[in-house]
């Protein structure tokens, strides 16, 4: 493929220099929101702006962009967003000239988290390739850390004034237009209305609303076969085994390493308060429609998709997330469509550029929920079109899967801790998707979807493996030990960390099961069943105590494999392998680290980490 600008049917048509190119690309719709908040600011000052996927955009297409801002997510392991692989893959190329994008203006915001090494990584590498390639950064990057105690919104709203006024500085707006002011009441981005009554509604008089969800091809109907509690009764920690069955159709492929996609449903009541607090509840059962009013916003996901007619209550139990701290914007929302005096007062002010820590101390440090913010604000009347501007959309939550599909075919296996925490309010925070899954019944249906991972399996099941998975990050490695033994194999090591032997050891008695039967070796730590006051034992301190074994297994050409939900784990894990391979391998420091790093080019060495 070359880098040429395709020919166009209109001979040298001018780029409108107030034309916006939004370009995302988002692992978790993360940065689609930020990128719908961007286009907002901008047509503020005039600009007509398009938000594009970057998996629907090639790089030649950039060519004809005057202007383009790109918001690009971080993974936990400095790599750029699937959707954006193609794209990034164009960009490097090496035999593009150096002035490629010189007639191109480009922001680039990102977003990571600070917890992790390769902060904004994606990020980051964008703006230099850009550059390099001729383009003009109009404005610092911005770089949005999931640490800031404000959230996005920490780095987000310093980085989207300072792109305003650059833009109203390179291109002021045309003669007798105003700057359209934050305070005033954006178009919704859909307008509903009531659906016209259906041949059968006019036979029974039920309305027949449909489940939106049946239109999204990529989830399959699952059946609910076990739902376990792992750790002890008592315990912190709730932490499930499930067991979904697919229907007898539905050929379930899927490989070691893939996630299951989830989509949560909020329970009953909850939805119905929060249906009163809105002052929706009289018309959360009426059949309505939902048409686009914007052809370059982006809306939840699954939008496009949706079957004309749905109702508010189902919007609102599966498609938007009314559990999720609000942002910013949530805020200036109520502002909008609120007269009272009170309420007023306190939102001008928690808007206003002092604002921001009363904010904070308000909605997130204790993680207060849309819902409760709702239930707080009681004059706010939001028309029902705003649904979408309001809430953010409740996407579906990615879990690694547990199980072999070899081993158990038309079934996934998952190993979930229920989220749930305690701030300074009485109600404990839970997680949407976690908590869903935990009240979940045998026989109950859910949707779900398989998603690529990110791990291969050593080409043959003589090729040993260490799998270190403590936590819940055992699950991807039950899913590898299944399926290698399966395969035929017993060369197989599994490092497990827990807290107590008799609390959250997850799948103690198949692990002894296996390592009597020689198909593993399984190594254990326990961090806190030490005597009071000694150090925490965990999963490096065992490989570090079995050197010898370990460095035998690296020096045979085993492949590597961390899972786990600490974020200083995998950094743990490769210091002490590194440590292995100096004190047993006779390397230099520096020459064992780069024989770890070594493992990770040759493919030998993966790690899937969440927090
Ligand atoms: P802790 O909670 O007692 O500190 C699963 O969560 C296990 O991983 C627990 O035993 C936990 O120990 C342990 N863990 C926490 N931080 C870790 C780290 N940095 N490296 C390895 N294990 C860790």
């Amino acid at each position: 493929m070359t880098l040429t600008v395709p020919p166009s049917p209109n001979p040298s048509p001018e780029p409108d220099p107030r034309s916006l190119l939004i370009l995302y690309a988002t692992e978790t719709g993360n940065a689609q929101d930020v990128a719908d908040r961007v286009a907002r600011h901008c047509r503020r000052i005039a600009f007509q702006c398009r938000v594009v996927s970057a998996e629907a955009f090639s790089a030649p297409e950039l060519l004809s962009e005057p202007l383009v801002v790109f918001v690009v997510s971080t993974t936990g392991s400095g790599v750029e967003p699937r959707s954006m692989s193609a794209f990034w893959a164009q960009l490097l190329r090496a035999d593009l000239p150096p002035d490629l994008f010189e007639d191109l203006s480009f922001a680039v915001f990102g977003l990571g988290d600070s917890a992790y090494e390769k902060f904004n990584w994606a990020a980051k590498k964008l703006s230099r390739r850009l550059a390099s390639l001729g383009a003009h950064e109009i404005v610092d990057r911005g770089e949005g850390d999931d640490q800031h105690p404000l959230g996005l919104d920490g780095a987000f709203q310093p980085w989207s004034e300072r792109l305003i006024a650059k833009l109203v500085e390179l291109h002021p707006l045309p003669p007798g237009v105003e700057v359209i002011p934050e305070t005033s009441i954006p178009p919704p981005r859909v307008a509903i209305d009531v659906a016209p009554e259906t041949e059968a509604e006019r036979k029974t008089g039920e309305p027949e609303t449909d489940d939106l969800l049946e239109a999204d091809k990529a989830f399959h109907t699952a059946v609910v076969r076990e739902n376990t509690r792992l750790t002890a009764e008592g315990w912190y920690q709730d932490v499930r085994h499930l067991e979904f069955e697919f229907d007898g159709r539905d050929n379930i492929q899927y490989a070691p390493g893939d996630v299951a996609l989830i989509h949560p449903v909020f329970p009953a009541a909850e939805v119905q308060d929060f249906l009163e607090i809105l002052h929706w509840d009289d018309i959360a059962d009426t059949p309505i429609t939902i048409t686009r009013t914007m052809e370059d916003q982006t809306l939840p996901d699954h939008l496009p998709l949706y079957p004309q007619r749905t109702t508010l209550r189902t919007l609102i139990a599966r498609h938007v997330d009314f559990r999720a701290v609000p942002r910013r914007s949530f805020f200036q929302y109520l502002r909008y469509f609120t007269s009272d005096e009170r309420e007023v007062e306190t939102l001008d002010d928690w808007l206003s550029p002092a604002g921001g820590d009363d904010l904070y101390e308000y909605c997130h440090r204790p993680r207060r929920t849309i819902h409760e913010v709702m239930s707080e604000f009681r004059n706010v009347r939001v028309p029902k079109d705003y649904i979408f501007d309001l809430l953010p959309p409740l996407r579906p939550r990615q879990f690694s899967i547990a199980s072999s599909n070899k081993e158990n075919p038309k079934i996934v296996q998952l190993c979930v801790a229920v989220v749930k925490y305690r701030t300074t309010l009485k109600v404990p925070r839970r997680g949407a998707c976690t908590t869903y899954l935990a009240g979940l019944k045998p026989g109950d249906k859910l949707r779900v979807a398989i998603q690529k991972g990110m791990i291969a399996l050593p080409p043959s099941p003589s090729i040993p493996v260490i799998c270190v998975g403590p936590g819940t990050g055992v699950a991807p490695m039950r899913a590898l030990i299944q399926e290698r033994i399966h395969d035929g194999s017993s060369s197989n090591t599994l490092y497990f960390g827990c807290r107590s032997a008799t609390q959250d050891e997850h799948y103690a008695a198949e692990w002894a099961a296996l390592a009597a039967r020689q198909q593993l070796v399984y190594r254990v730590a326990h961090s806190r069943d030490g005597k009071e006051g000694e150090a925490r034992v965990y999963v490096q301190d065992r490989i570090r105590e079995d050197a010898k074994r370990v460095w035998e297994l690296l020096r045979s050409g085993a492949w590597v494999y961390i899972s786990g939900s600490s974020n200083k784990m995998p950094a743990g894990v490769k210091a002490a392998l590194a440590d292995v391979v100096e004190r047993e391998g006779g390397y230099a420091r520096h020459e064992a680290v780069r024989y770890v790093d070594g493992m990770i080019r040759e493919g030998r060495f993966f790690e899937e980490c969440w927090s």
